[in-house]
C-alpha cells in the first residue's frame, strides 16, 4: 500500500493511568494494511500554533471492525488535547509509513522486549509470530505497576504473562528491564533453543543496553528509533539517524533498525 492521507473518527479514548491512554480510532485502510513496526502520521486538528501532524504506532487493529488503537503518552502540547478527544470526533492520519520490524524467516524463537509505551509497536509482531508458530517471549519494563498497561493484552495474546520490571518493584523485578533480558538469555541458552531474533522498543537508553547484550549473545536484534519529525513521509530531513552506513531518515528508513547499524546518540 502506497501512503494515503485519510480520514479516521474516534470511537473511544480511555485514560488507563495518569498519562497513559488508548485511543480507539476507525481507519479501514490501516486496520488492513498496517504492518507490525509502521506507524500513522496523525493530524491533531485542535492545535493552531503547532499545526505538524504526530507519530504515533499501530498498537491493535480489528481488520474486521476497521478500526486500531494507539497506545499514548501525554506529553506534551498535541498528546494533551488528544486526551480530550470525544467518540465521534473526525481527524486525519497519513499512513501506512516506514519499514517494518524484519523477522528472519527461519526465526524459531524471538524475545521481544518494550519499555514503556514502547511496548506499542511490538503488540502486532508478537500476534505475527504467535500465528506464525514462532516461540516468543515478551519483556516489559515500566516505572511502576500501573503504568503496565499492556500486560493483560500481552498475556491474551501469548497465552502466559510476560516477565515484567518495574523502576519501583511495585510489580514483577525491580530495576530496568535489562536485568530479564539477561536472564531470559542465559535461560533460552541453557534449553539449548537460543533466541534467533529480538525486536527492542523504549527510551534509548534501554534499546542501547538491551542491544548490545543481544548482539553480544549473537542474537539478531532490531530497534524502533523515535526522532522529532516533521513531514513523516521523507522530505524534510528532520528526522535523520546516524547509522554505520551514512544518515538515514526515522522515517522512512526505519522506524525500524538493525541494531548493529545504529550509532547511538
Ligand atoms: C515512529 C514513532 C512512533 C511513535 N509511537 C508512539 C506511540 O505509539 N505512543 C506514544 O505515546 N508516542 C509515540 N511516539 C512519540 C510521539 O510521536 C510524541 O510523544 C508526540 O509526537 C509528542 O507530541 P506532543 O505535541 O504531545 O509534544 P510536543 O513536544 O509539544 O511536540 C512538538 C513537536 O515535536 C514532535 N515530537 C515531540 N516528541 C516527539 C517524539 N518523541 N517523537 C517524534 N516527534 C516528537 C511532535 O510531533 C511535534 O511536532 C512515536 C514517535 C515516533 C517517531
Ligand atoms: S520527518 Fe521529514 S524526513 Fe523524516
Amino acid at each position: 500500500m502506497g501512503l494515503e492521507d485519510m480520514q479516521a473518527r474516534v470511537h473511544a479514548n480511555k485514560q488507563l493511568f495518569e498519562n497513559l491512554w488508548l485511543m480507539e480510532l476507525e481507519c479501514p485502510s490501516v486496520a488492513a494494511n498496517i504492518m507490525p513496526g509502521q506507524f500513522v502520521h496523525l493530524e491533531v486538528p485542535d492545535l493552531q500554533a503547532n499545526i505538524l501532524r504526530r507519530p504515533f504506532s499501530i498498537f491493535d487493529r480489528d481488520e474486521d471492525a476497521g478500526t486500531v488503537e494507539v497506545l499514548y503518552q501525554a506529553v506534551g502540547t498535541g498528546t494533551r488535547a488528544m486526551r480530550t478527544w470525544e467518540p465521534g470526533l473526525v481527524t486525519r492520519m497519513i499512513g501506512c509509513i516506514g519499514r517494518p520490524w524484519e523477522v528472519p524467516y527461519d526465526t524459531e524463537r524471538a524475545l521481544l522486549v518494550g519499555g514503556g509505551v514502547g511496548a506499542a509497536p511490538l503488540n502486532l509482531l508478537c500476534q505475527e509470530l504467535m500465528a506464525s508458530d514462532v516461540g516468543v517471549d515478551v519483556i516489559l519494563g515500566a516505572q511502576t505497576e500501573g503504568a503496565l498497561v499492556c500486560r493483560a493484552r500481552y498475556e491474551r495474546t501469548c497465552g502466559r504473562e510476560p516477565a515484567c520490571s518495574t523502576d519501583d518493584g511495585t510489580y514483577g523485578r525491580e530495576g530496568f528491564a535489562t536485568v530479564l533480558v539477561e536472564e531470559a538469555l542465559a535461560r533460552a541458552q541453557a534449553e539449548g533453543r537460543p533466541y534467533d531474533y529480538a525486536a527492542v522498543c523504549g527510551p534509548e537508553p534501554l534499546m542501547r543496553a538491551a542491544s548490545q547484550l543481544l548482539m553480544e549473545a549473537g542474537v539478531r536484534c532490531q530497534v524502533s528509533l523515535e526522532r522529532r519529525m516533521a513531514c513523516g513521509v521523507g522530505a524534510c530531513l528532520s528526522c535523520v539517524v546516524d547509522t554505520a552506513s551514512g544518515k538515514k531518515r526515522a522515517c522512512v528508513d526505519g522506524p525500524i533498525f538493525d541494531a548493529e547499524e545504529v550509532l547511538w546518540r
